[in-house]
């Protein structure tokens, strides 16, 4: 057989599959948890206004005056914050810099598939704790027991494609007692009640992320973001890419960082759109978990998310399916605008008439 020049992990491996980006018009698509609103209005200007000029000089490494800013709303110091190509950029730093063949990675299930794929990378074990479908997916009881060993353990909280999140008080004990790095991944909590960012300044074993992608209507820029201990983050520069946010990312970045009313409005129609979308769902019989993000996951009325999922799509609904015994069930769906949500509910209605 001819010889692999790759890893052993790496050719044993399946890669990440990212959600479906349909190039197709008149699309109603809700598969990626994008926000259905355009950036801030600051971003446009700043954008008409960039002066093609400085494309010549590399940017600020550091991304400075980014770091202020994040590092100023948060309450803590610039060397306490990193920014990355995406928070995914900043969950390689963290798997590069945590995790090996003897260091696992603990992180729950179902959850960001991303995760089990950046430790394979690693060669690194990965313990997969399930949650509980039957209590919304909740954390199980004994989450410390079965995450003991890893040297990361990484909570998505809320949790992707649950939607559910989890009690602050809970996430406290988790970082006293678990001995390694607790990462919060709250790419979604600006659309939730609560988020850890005080965790990452309480412990100095625990880093909380953000992104762009969903809340600031950012997903095209590529922009995320990490707050935690100064040494926490120190170790995590030494493995990033020397330049890895170019120009227009720190700059449009900034400017929609700042324009903080924006993103509260953004946010706040998401979640008025997500109750409605619960409560009509329900009504059709569905089981849908609370959710504290900007989508649903939700199983109809016969359990067959993957049927729901082809009638959406043959109606031009895109949403997103996630084969396997339990999310098989349910199907992800981002919360779009009032026009979208009508039009899902319409296609719905017609599959799954109420009582039927
Ligand atoms: C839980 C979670 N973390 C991280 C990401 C990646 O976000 P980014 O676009 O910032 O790389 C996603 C994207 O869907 C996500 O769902």
């Amino acid at each position: 057989m001819k010889k692999s020049y790759f890893r052993p992990e790496i050719e044993a491996m399946k890669g990440y599959v990212p959600g479906e980006q349909p190039k197709l018009a008149n699309l109603v698509k809700l598969n990626t948890n994008e926000n259905p609103y355009p950036p801030s209005p600051r971003v446009r200007e700043v954008l008409a206004s960039f002066d093609y000029v400085q494309l010549h000089r590399y940017p600020d490494p550091l991304a400075d005056e980014l770091r202020d800013a994040i590092a100023a709303r948060n309450g803590v110091k610039r060397e306490n914050v990193i920014a990355g190509n995406g928070s995914d950029d900043i969950l390689t730093m963290t798997f590069r810099a945590f995790t090996a063949p003897d260091r696992p990675i603990a992180c729950l299930n179902p959850s960001y598939s991303l995760y089990p794929v950046l430790g394979r990378m690693q060669g690194a074990p990965v313990i997969r704790i399930d949650l509980d479908e039957a209590r919304d997916f909740a954390l199980p009881d004994n989450l410390l027991e079965q995450a003991e060993g890893a040297n990361l353990l990484i909570i998505t909280r809320p949790n992707a494609p649950t939607g559910n999140s989890f009690p602050l008080e809970t996430m406290r004990e988790v970082c006293r007692k678990f001995d390694g790095v607790v990462f919060f991944d709250e790419a979604y909590a600006d659309f939730a009640d609560d988020n850890c960012m005080e965790l990452a300044k309480e412990f100095d074993n625990v880093l909380v992320s953000r992104t762009f992608s969903k809340s600031f209507a950012l997903a095209g820029l590529r922009l995320g973001y990490a707050v935690g201990a100064a040494a926490l983050i120190d170790g995590l520069f030494k493995l990033k890419d020397s330049y890895n946010l170019n120009r227009f990312t720190q700059t449009l970045g900034l400017a929609a960082y700042l324009d903080e009313p924006y993103l509260h409005e953004c946010c706040a129609r998401v979640r008025v759109e997500r109750e409605r979308l619960t409560g009509e769902l329900r009504e059709l019989g569905f089981r849908v978990v609370p959710s504290s993000t900007n989508f649903l996951f939700a199983s109809p009325p016969d359990q067959d998310g993957e049927s729901y999922f082809r009638k959406l799509r043959s109606e031009a609904v895109i949403v997103r399916y996630f084969p396997g015994e339990v999310t098989g069930k349910y199907v992800r769906i981002t919360i779009g605008t009032p026009e979208e949500m009508h039009r899902l509910l319409e296609v719905t209605r017609r599959f799954y008439p109420a009582g039927a």
